[in-house]
């Protein structure tokens, strides 16, 4: 059982409470799907597909298959109940090689879950396999900006000399090594830092162009459920965007 397990049904509850602002729902969500952008009629691929927020979301623009897997059997249980028009889910770990055939896809996208793997150069390689000449590959991750801060027992960035001249460093943005991340109320996960370097050039070793990046901001109307998390996270970026395309 995953941590993702058992923490499904408050994963789950915690993304649909209109009293509260959550990170996925007014945040990632929105920013993810409109940069995908147009998906009608093509094939698409959901790496750690959750309950399947997003592919339900997209569903609504008639894409042609949508397949989503995710290593939580619990979430896949959700997002198959859901029963999303031509879409499938199944459990899988995108840790492993994909179980896909070679060129199947328009468009790969995967949802704050790279960051849980310790080597994401395997999984560029394989998703640059099941992609089609041209296919792209959306991802989004923790912004290496709000990383560092989560890092830091102060919740502070940079460094400052104490009165007798020690230099306190507050985090190191090169820590690529799996680190326990605070979800808020669902507790603490392991997860790998990336720092830009890594995040673009393994795209570029790995066959693929850099076609858009996006330093996501909340949207305006999640303001009403906290206005000091809203200008919190519109002040200093959580998430981040990459757009790759298959040369
Ligand atoms: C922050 S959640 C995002 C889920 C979903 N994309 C959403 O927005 O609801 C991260 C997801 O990655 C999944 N995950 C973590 N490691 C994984 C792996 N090795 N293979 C597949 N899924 C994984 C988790 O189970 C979880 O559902």
């Amino acid at each position: 059982m995953t941590k993702y397990d058992s923490l499904a049904k408050h994963y789950l509850s915690r993304r649909q409470d209109k009293t509260r602002f959550d990170y996925n729902r007014d945040i990632e969500v929105p920013a993810l799907i409109k940069f995908i952008g147009d998906v009608k009629g093509k094939t698409i691929l959901d790496l750690g597909c959750g309950f399947g927020d997003h592919a339900q979301k997209l569903s609504k623009q008639k894409y042609k298959q949508l397949i989503g897997f995710d290593i939580s059997k619990e979430l896949v249980k959700f997002a198959n109940e859901q029963k999303i028009p031509n879409s499938e889910f199944y459990v899988g770990d995108m840790s492993k090689k994909l179980k896909h055939k070679d060129s199947s896809f328009d468009i790969v996208y995967s949802s704050l879950a790279i960051h849980y793997l310790k080597n994401i150069d395997k999984l560029y390689k394989e998703v640059n396999r099941v992609l089609k000449k041209g296919g792209v590959f959306c991802f989004s991750t923790g912004h290496p900006i709000f990383n560092l801060i989560n890092q830091t027992k102060k919740s502070m960035i940079g460094s400052e000399k104490t009165k007798s001249g020690k230099r306190i460093i507050y985090g190191n943005y090169f820590n690529e090594k799996p680190q326990l991340n605070s979800l808020g109320s669902l507790g603490k996960l392991k997860i790998c830092n990336y720092t830009y370097e890594t995040l673009i050039k393994t795209g570029l070793n790995n066959g693929f162009e850099l076609i858009d990046y996006k330093d996501i901001k909340p949207t305006a109307s999640s303001k009403k459920y906290d206005a000091d998390k809203h200008r919190l996270t519109s002040t200093l970026p959580t998430f981040i965007l990459f757009k790759f395309q298959t040369k």
